[in-house]
């Protein structure tokens, strides 16, 4: 019962895993939306009373990988491919600080192209000059990479472990190691970034269980960063035709989540934007915190087709959005939207 969870989360800080499954399985909508309160009451008594926005740019969309899920994996020649010139990301990040971000988010596929001389230039930059905290999201790169980002002014990662089941881990990704990529997590932990995983919700075969495994793995693996998605049927992978992720799971998943973890940066992410985009919204009364607004230019972003339908969260429509929803915005974000307003919107959208 939800009293039980609470009084557990009161005395604990956290749950157990027959407490998170009965938050993943739970279909009654009262009990839900109590859930959700409460996760919604620790998120902003224990985190920030504010929603993170967060800028990404998908600098490439070039991916060595085979990940049976995705819509950029090597094998998809149906696909243009892109990379976005040095120069110009450098533009796109200044660009979003000026507009009021406060975190770049570099994402792309595995690609070589980008040397981690190049990656360093273009993370140091943002960081040292633009003043901006930069997080990584490109997927495995050798130790020692990820040791220089970290020097050249990286401070997060994300770097999602997708689930922790092994078999299921094993079945859609045919050139990835589950150790290798368990141990990397634990890594970057380790060198002291901030580090972000997160799974995917409605893989084939996946169960509830698989869900409170993944939660707990993250708990005891010291991530601070949560970004879980549900499955998103893709053309041209080895998974389309399979049904798409729930996004009641997904809004269950994140309330159990944030009372395991309380203290989690979590995105409401775009992938429960796409099944539903309302519920993107209601993540945000439940348990997330974080937003992430796409900032790549739209001539290169229409071709960054991880999945199907993948939708456009925009900067001031989200930070509108937000501020109608009675949410808050950090400081800085805040500002800049009111300087924005006033000035007709006159930056680069
Ligand atoms: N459905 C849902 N999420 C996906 N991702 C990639 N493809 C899909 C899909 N078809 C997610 C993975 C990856 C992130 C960049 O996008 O979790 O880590």
């Amino acid at each position: 019962e939800v009293s039980e969870i609470i009084n557990y989360f009161l005395k604990y800080f956290t749950l157990d895993y027959e407490k998170i499954l009965w938050i993943l399985r739970l279909e009654n909508e009262n009990k839900k939306e109590e859930i959700y309160k409460v996760a919604d009451i620790v998120t902003r008594t224990l985190t920030t009373d504010f929603i993170t926005l967060k800028g990404i740019i998908e600098f490439t969309n070039y991916c060595n990988k085979s990940c049976n899920y995705c819509g950029i994996r090597v094998q998809n020649n149906c696909i243009k491919r892109y990379r976005i010139p040095e120069e110009e990301i450098l533009k796109i990040a200044k660009n979003g600080v000026d507009m009021g971000l406060t975190t770049i988010i570099l994402q792309g596929g595995e690609d070589e192209y980008f040397s981690d001389e190049t990656l360093e230039r273009i993370i140091y930059k943002i960081h040292h000059e633009y003043k901006t905290s930069v997080s990584l999201s490109i997927g495995e790169r050798s130790k020692e990479a990820y040791k220089r980002f970290k020097e050249a002014g990286a401070s997060k990662v994300l770097l999602k472990h997708e689930t922790i089941n092994k078999k299921i881990f094993n079945e859609i990704h045919p050139d990835k190691d589950y150790e290798y990529r368990i141990e990397l997590l634990d890594y970057l932990v380790y060198l002291g970034y901030i580090t972000g995983s997160g799974n995917i919700i409605g893989l084939p075969g996946q169960t509830e269980k698989d869900i409170a495994d993944d939660i707990i793995f993250m708990r005891d693996h010291r991530i601070k960063m949560i970004g879980m998605g549900p499955f998103i049927s893709t053309h041209n992978t080895p998974l389309e035709g399979y049904p798409d992720g729930s996004a009641d799971l997904t809004l269950n998943a994140y309330a159990a989540t944030r009372l395991t973890i309380p203290y989690a940066l979590m995105p409401a992410t775009t992938a429960l934007g796409t099944l539903k985009r309302d519920y993107q919204f209601k993540a945000l009364r439940s348990g997330c915190n974080v937003i992430m607004v796409n900032i790549t230019p739209d001539k290169y972003r229409k071709n960054y087709n991880i999945y199907d339908e993948k939708i456009k969260v925009e900067f001031y429509e989200t930070a509108e959005r937000i501020l109608e929803e009675g949410l808050k915005l950090s400081p800085y974000t805040y500002r800049r939207i009111l300087e924005a307003k006033r000035n007709g919107y006159s930056y680069e959208r």
